[in-house]
């Protein structure tokens, strides 16, 4: 790639950094570093070196050009050394990466990291921190990769009254789900692959069952409303029980399945404000934007009062591409210490939470019923006992069985499941086997 002409022609400051962990993101966050320093130190006066380096096994071959003497075990002897200036955190995990977090902050050093587990669960902590010690606590890479999103959130859209963010905003499960419809591979062998590609977590479940992805949004949520949403606060589900059937009825239908979060804040019949974020398995018309987001790409929608609709749309994981938003707020951080004043989060309220049973969606169900004559009007009118109006049906015989394919107008959930649980005590279903949320156009 070629470095940035200059701009800027300035005196060099020397910024000294710790870099705890270097596996993926790390890794391409030193060679990075080492391909632009030059350029960097051009137009930012910023001479950034990386000091020291923590990692888990020394024996693991890194193939970056740092000298053996860098690398160490002991990560708080980075945090505590006097001559290290500013603090990257790209372990992951929640401990020790929050001690030496704090303990960086504490000290007065800036700290950037791309660990939203972390952040979604303790960053009120860490924000407070940041902000006793007015320093820098900056995460673009936490939320989306490569995608610019928190920087906007926090600052081009300060003034926004944002009403939903809905995307794309785990590569896993895209390029997973991708792979499936596109390739016919196997759930199995795309989770492999994208293993090999450096998109997935350490522990896979955490992708493929939608925590990574409650988590991203919880601090997409905090950013856009301004309260403390945790990933406790967010309903999720992930992928796991999406079937090849699905996908390929829900092309059939016009549809592709894509695991999608989604954050929004409404002010409910008593005139209060309530916050909902979530992360589900949905049906996506081909038509919609977000049916073209393939792979580990990934694609945010920010809806605000005033602006309209935003779309924020580019690589969602992978080493070179999450370094590259480390790297900037590496540089963010280090023109801060420069200038002696940090970019920072106010104290956050709790939100009221929206009751998941008030929430509303067209949905997909897909059962398994007896081929006799009457059973589609039987299934029919458990539909209407529950206020649930159907929208599209069709039908495919199995020999004695046959297969309906239902897409319902939208409907409250708490709606949508009293039906499920009367269309599964009807003689004549023999399964209600997938439930999935449908987005409109
Ligand atoms: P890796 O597992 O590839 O790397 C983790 C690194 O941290 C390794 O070098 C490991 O050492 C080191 N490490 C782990 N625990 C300790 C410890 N207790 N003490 C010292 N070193 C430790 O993870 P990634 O690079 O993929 O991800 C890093 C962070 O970035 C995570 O928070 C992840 O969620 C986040 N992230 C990742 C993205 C991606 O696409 N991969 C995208 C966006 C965010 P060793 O090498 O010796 O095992
Ligand atoms: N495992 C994450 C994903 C990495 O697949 O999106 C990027 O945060």
């Amino acid at each position: 790639p070629v470095s940035r002409s200059s701009v800027v022609s300035m005196k060099s400051s020397s910024i000294r950094i710790g870099l705890l962990g270097c596996g993926n993101v790390g890794a391409a966050l030193v060679q990075l570093l080492t391909e632009q320093h030059e350029s960097v130190k051009r137009r930012t006066g910023l001479d950034l070196s990386i000091e020291a380096i923590a990692v888990k096994d020394l024996d693991k071959d890194r193939s970056i050009p740092l000298p053996d003497e860098v690398f160490t075990t002991d990560s708080a002897s980075i945090v505590n050394n006097p001559e290290i200036d500013l603090i990257i955190e790209v372990m992951g995990n929640i401990e020790p990466a929050r001690e030496l977090i704090l303990q960086a902050l504490n000290l007065g050093k800036s700290v950037v990291t791309a660990n939203k587990e972390l952040l979604a669960a303790h960053g009120a902590e860490l924000y407070s921190a940041a902000e006793n010690s007015g320093v820098d606590l900056l995460f673009e890479a936490a939320v989306a990769g490569g995608i610019p999103i928190v920087r906007p959130l926090r600052e081009s859209l300060a003034g926004e009254p944002i009403t939903q963010i809905r995307g794309i905003i785990n590569g896993t499960t895209n390029f997973i789900l991708s792979r499936m419809s596109q390739d016919g591979v196997s759930f199995n062998e795309a989770l492999k692959e994208a293993q090999e590609l450096g998109f997935a977590e350490l522990d896979s479940t955490y992708d493929v069952e939608g925590y990574d992805a409650g988590a991203k949004v919880a601090i997409i949520a905090t950013l856009a409303f301004g309260v403390e949403v945790t990933s406790q606060d967010v309903q999720h589900e992930g992928i796991s029980k999406i079937t090849v059937e699905d996908i390929k009825f829900a092309n059939r239908l016009g549809y592709c399945i894509k695991l999608l979060a989604a954050a929004e804040q409404k002010v409910n019949e008593n005139g209060n404000s309530e916050v909902g974020a979530r992360v589900y398995p949905a049906l996506v018309p081909l038509s919609h934007p977000l049916a073209a987001v393939n792979g580990s790409f990934n694609a945010v929608f920010v809806e605000g009062d005033a602006v309209g609709e935003l779309m924020f749309y580019g690589p969602g994981a992978g080493g070179r591409p999450t370094a590259s938003a480390v790297f900037g707020d590496v540089i963010d951080a280090a023109g801060n210490l420069q200038r002696s004043h940090g970019a920072l989060i106010g104290a956050l309220d709790k939100p009221n939470m929206i009751s998941p049973e008030n929430l509303e969606s067209p949905f997909y169900l897909n059962l398994k019923v007896e081929d006799q004559p009457g059973v589609l009007a039987q299934v029919a009118e458990v539909f209407g006992n529950h206020g649930v109006s159907i929208q599209s049906m069709e039908q495919e015989g199995m020999g004695s069985e046959a297969r309906l394919i239902f897409i319902t107008h939208s409907s409250r959930e708490k709606d949508l499941f009293s039906t499920i649980n009367s269309l599964n005590s009807l003689s004549v279903v023999s399964s209600v086997d997938s439930v999935l949320r449908v987005i409109g156009d």
